[in-house]
């Protein structure tokens, strides 16, 4: 028994011998290949895991920085900022944020422009095309500018555009959306963009700011039609029924709005509480998809508009600048801003307005209006 013992107790030695020489070997290789690995090996891993690890995210300061740097001028940022007023601050505390944003800035009316379009300078023009867009609209200003929205003469009179947009109110993507309008100004000259945050209720500001460039830079322009980037125009149409006209006598035409009440629905987008208009009805207006003016109504607009504080709705608002100005607003059947119209060539030529078209709309009535195979019947005029 002795003999065997004693040879299973070497050879458990053994065993114990082997594994421990292996794991000292493997020690051994382990610790010299990494003290023999170069210093800058070293660090760049360091580095990397210290760049994916801590870095991945973006600071707070570096997210600001990309949002609002890029485009501004040193000019235009160092123009003094406009300040909150919260006199009214009471009276918006049971309405939705977009009421009180309103009341506390409504004072502001001075605003930089980050693209200011030189349509008018010096040029002899018939009827400017004025198109509220917003920066995020490219697709829409393209389809304008390749249908309607062409820069040309029609019977000899010169037709040009201008897109009127604010600042992007979304900061997702605001700065590609930017990088954008600053290539659509570069290729076409037509946008002018003001510095001050793009909102529904931020339209009549718009209007506004428009009226004041074009009294300072347009007096030369004829006429003018306001719309949106959503309409179809027929250009041709327009021209035939202003050179009837004196642009230097006063001209408010579209579809007109009389006796219309402000919208006291609590829950409507177009809400509008007692204080910011009281138990009457608004002046008669023309519905903001589109209307007509002449270029002396336009700055007597201006004139006015600098006696009135802003009122959310931008259309009731040129209304109300039209009743102090004493300009009478015309009805004409031509301007459907509302309603859905058929897919009738026919029907677009005889009209000179219609709102709510896509993109898409747009080519395919322009396609269709153009085809001079196709022939009306009912060749109305209007
Ligand atoms: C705020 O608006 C009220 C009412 O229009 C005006 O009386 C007041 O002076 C304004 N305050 C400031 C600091 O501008
Ligand atoms: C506005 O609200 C505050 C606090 O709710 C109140 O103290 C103040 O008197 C109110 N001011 C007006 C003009 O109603
Ligand atoms: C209108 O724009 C100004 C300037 O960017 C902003 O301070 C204000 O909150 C905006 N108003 C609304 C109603 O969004
Ligand atoms: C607007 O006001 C200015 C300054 O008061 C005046 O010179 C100008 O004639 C007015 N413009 C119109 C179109 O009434």
């Amino acid at each position: 028994m002795a003999p065997k013992n004693r040879s299973a107790v070497t050879y458990t030695m053994l065993i114990c011998g082997m594994q421990f020489v292996l794991i000292f070997s493997i020690a051994i290789i382990v610790g010299f290949s990494f003290c023999t690995q170069s210093n800058e090996k070293k660090l760049m891993f360091i580095s990397y895991l210290h760049k994916s690890v801590w870095y991945s995210k973006p600071t707070p300061q570096q997210k600001n920085s990309i949002n609002t740097t890029t485009h501004l001028t040193t000019a235009e940022a160092m123009a003094a900022p406009c300040l909150p007023n919260w006199t009214f601050n009471n009276l918006t505390a049971n309405l939705k944020p977009i009421y009180k944003d309103f009341m506390v800035y409504r004072h502001c009316r001075d605003f930089t422009s980050i693209h200011k379009a030189n349509v008018c300078k010096g040029k002899d023009i018939f009827l400017l095309l004025v198109i509220k867009s917003l920066a995020g609209n490219a697709d829409r200003r393209a389809s304008v500018r390749s249908t309607w929205g062409q820069e040309r003469r029609v019977d000899g009179l010169s037709i040009r555009r201008v897109f009127l947009l604010g600042r992007m109110e979304s900061q997702i993507h605001s700065q590609s959306v930017q990088s954008l309008v600053d290539h659509e100004t570069k290729v076409y000259g037509d946008i002018i963009q003001w510095d001050f945050r793009e909102s529904f209720f931020n339209v009549t500001l718009k209007e506004t700011l428009f009226w004041k460039w074009f009294t300072e830079e347009c007096q030369d322009v004829k006429f003018v039609l306001k719309g949106d980037d959503d309409m179809f125009v027929n250009v041709e149409n327009l021209v035939e029924y202003l050179k009837e006209f004196d642009a230097s006598q006063d001209l408010y035409v579209g579809d007109v709005f009389r006796n219309w009440y402000p919208d006291r629905v609590v829950s409507s987008k177009y809400y509008i509480p007692l204080f910011l208009y009281g138990k009457k009805p608004y002046p008669p207006y023309a519905g903001g998809g589109g209307y007509l003016l002449s270029g002396m109504s336009v700055r007597k607009l201006h004139n006015a508009s600098k006696f009135e504080e802003l009122f959310p709705i931008d259309d009731a608002f040129v209304g109300i600048c039209a009743q102090r100005a004493k300009i009478e607003v015309v009805s004409h059947q031509g301007f459907r801003t509302f309603g859905n119209i058929p897919y009738d060539p026919c029907i677009y030529k005889m009209l000179m307005v219609i709102h709510r078209v896509t993109p898409n709309e747009l080519w395919l009535i322009w396609s269709l209006l153009n085809d001079v195979t196709k022939q009306c019947v009912h060749s109305l005029k209007v």
